[in-house]
């Protein structure tokens, strides 16, 4: 007979309140914490919408109370009881049920729980990897699973939203061809066809493409996509877009459907109004203000243009870099005269990271100028800086010079770090910012080429086209990214719906005719075939979520996630495969790869 017998669970655990006094229940769930008090049990039975205080009495059910003795954490309990209030002084404010407790009449034991590897309490302080390793338990924790619910809720309004707009939800394939959005591609080799490879999606991208040539003018897709590159905090090798594509638009009309889903989703999820229509910053500013393309706006500390001031200088570090092209700029770390030898040492080592060969600084004291560097400076010079920096007393001025690049990099990530530091980042604070007008391309120095900024398939500005071949280096883009409190949420663009346009946009990329067509020639021939217009984004579904549930990780709102390394702690993939598996796909492993097992 089955376990539960005629018993069906009546209500959640964390569901019951005062208005439910008098009622008999019956719950299911796990055993938290027993808590023993000569004769009477208490046990928290946690399902997944909280916990109720159960209290087994030897007096009402004497075989109950002796099951109750034997239960352990996580132990699986049903329990048939009454709702009373809680005795006076006992209860709980803090918790939803905390005006009540179920005194039990009856209980079964569905299940038994060896002992835990960690403690589930809320507070218990456990490394992540043994966390990762035993993810069922982890995700018992109220915390992690109150962000997998958001994350569902995230996806209801999403798909809701989408929907009611006209957008029509399509699926594309994982087994594809790759298309490549600047990351290696996960590849899958393919036993019918022998010594030929699918690739994983970075993205949907082509695909979504053609759907608009076949005129669906409106898709979504909330989509898994893949990318085999380094890993940080906020990126996994398989992680969830809201890829959207429209036809017969322009740039304004994409984002203003966009910041409407967006709206939707903070209000419906947070109960947040999102101001509308959001700022917006052309890529330019935003890295001469910032240095990065997605800056965070909860907080100053913007970046000194300090080149000119300083070019004449007696500083031969400044001079030279101006000189040979290079730049000068700094910020104004606001108080922070009082830092530490070491201190500056650190920021020293930090900007080093991004390639900055040092940071020179002037502390701002009641005495004067504090600087290993001030003397190099004339009085005009000194006088200028101050005013560019709006310098005062107690503040700590910094310096990069070097390639544009490295300057902005390094500067605009020690704006970070410092408003980390010094606390300046709210994290009930939603700041958002279109970023637009990004270059179309830009030079690799490894691969000696130009490379896509967003990615082959952008449209560049109307006014720039005449400009790709002769001139790359100036031509903006008709791309957009959106920006949440210094993280890139989104990123979207006008595509070239033009056969000619995209075939010289293969050639600027350093592509012959005939790799083009290998690659590309089935997004060519359909080009040619009345492309409508169309554009599109996709917002980085795992990262919305986790600014949302102000998580520190994008692991921690994804239910299986990945580790910093691409293994899954818990079902320890990847692992080594049957050399009858490898043979059957006509693969062989070299030497220097791991043996698979025989
Ligand atoms: P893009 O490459 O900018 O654009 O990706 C869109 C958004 O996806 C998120 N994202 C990631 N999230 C987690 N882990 C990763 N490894 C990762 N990589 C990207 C980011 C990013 O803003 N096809 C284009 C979109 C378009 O043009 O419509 C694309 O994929 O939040
Ligand atoms: P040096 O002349 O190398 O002793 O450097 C004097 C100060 O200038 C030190 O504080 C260095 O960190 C700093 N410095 C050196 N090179 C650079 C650079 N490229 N940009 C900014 N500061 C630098």
């Amino acid at each position: 007979m089955d376990m539960l017998g005629d018993w069906k669970r009546t209500d959640y655990c964390g569901q019951l309140t005062a208005g439910d006094i008098g009622r008999e229940v019956i719950l299911m769930g796990w055993a938290l914490r027993r808590r023993d008090h000569g004769g009477l049990i208490f046990i928290d039975l946690r399902d997944r919408e909280g916990i109720a205080q159960i209290v087994f009495d030897p007096e009402v059910n004497s075989a109950a109370h002796q099951v109750a003795e034997g239960v352990r954490s996580e132990y699986v309990l049903a329990v048939k009881g009454k709702v009373i209030p809680r005795p006076a002084g006992t209860v709980n404010p803090a918790m939803k049920t905390g005006e009540v407790e179920i005194q039990v009449l009856e209980c079964k034991l569905l299940n038994r729980s060896k002992a835990l590897p960690f403690m589930l309490d809320e507070h218990s302080d456990v490394n992540e990897n043994i966390r990762l390793k035993y993810r069922y338990l982890d995700m018992r924790r109220p915390q992690l699973q109150q962000k997998l619910i958001l994350r569902h809720q995230v996806a209801q309004v999403t798909r809701q939203y989408l929907s009611d707009n006209g957008f029509i939800e399509l699926e594309t394939p994982f087994l594809t061809k790759s298309t490549p959005e600047g990351a290696r591609d996960f590849l899958v080799p393919s036993r019918i066809n022998q010594g030929q490879f699918y690739a994983l999606p970075q993205s949907p991208q082509i695909f979504k493409q053609i759907l608009m040539i076949s005129g669906f003018d409106r898709y979504f897709q909330i989509v898994r996509c893949f990318r085999d590159e380094d890993l940080r905090a906020d990126r996994q090798p398989e992680f969830t877009q809201i890829d959207c594509e429209m036809s017969f638009i322009d740039r304004e009309d994409i984002i203003t459907v966009m910041e409407g889903l967006i709206a939707r989703i903070f209000k419906e999820a947070k109960g947040i109004d999102v101001q509308l229509p959001v700022e917006r910053m052309t890529y330019q500013e935003a890295i001469r203000r910032f240095g990065v393309d997605n800056p965070d706006l909860r907080f100053g500390l913007e970046l000194v243009e300090l080149t000119d001031i300083v070019k004449g200088s007696g500083f031969k570090v400044f001079a030279d870099v101006a000189a040979n092209g290079g730049i000068i700029k700094g910020i104004n770390a606001k108080g922070c005269a009082g830092f530490s030898r070491k201190e500056i040492d650190d920021l020293t080592q930090f900007v080093a990271i991004y390639g900055a060969k040092g940071l020179a600084y002037v502390k701002v004291t009641p005495e004067g100028w504090q600087s290993p560097i001030t003397k190099f400076f004339n009085e005009a010079e000194l006088a200028a800086m101050k005013d560019a920096f709006g310098a005062e007393e107690g503040d700590l001025l910094l310096f990069v010079a070097d390639k544009p690049k490295v300057v902005n990099d390094s500067l605009g990530k020690l704006r970070n770090q410092l408003a980390a530091m010094l606390k300046l980042t709210d994290p009930n604070v939603y700041r958002f910012v279109w970023i637009t007008d990004f270059p179309l391309l830009e030079w690799d120095e490894e691969e000696k080429r130009w490379a896509a900024v967003h990615h082959p398939f952008t449209a560049p500005m109307d006014e720039d086209l005449a400009y790709v071949e002769s001139d790359p280096g100036r031509c903006r883009a008709k791309a957009y990214d959106l920006v949440l409190n210094g993280n890139e949420i989104g990123g979207g663009s006008i595509r070239i719906h033009q056969e000619q346009v995209q075939s010289l946009m293969f050639k600027m990329l350093g592509m012959s005719e005939e790799s083009a067509r290998s690659k590309f020639g089935f997004l060519l021939d359909a080009l040619e075939f009345g492309t409508p217009p169309h554009g599109g984004i996709a917002f980085g579904m795992d990262r919305l979520v986790m600014l949302l549930t102000g998580s520190d990780s994008i692991r921690d709102v994804i239910a299986f996630p990945k580790t910093q390394k691409g293994t899954c702690l818990m079902s320890e993939a990847p692992s080594v495969v049957d050399n009858k598996q490898l043979r059957e796909l006509g693969i062989r492993l070299a030497a220097a790869a791991a043996p698979a097992t025989p």
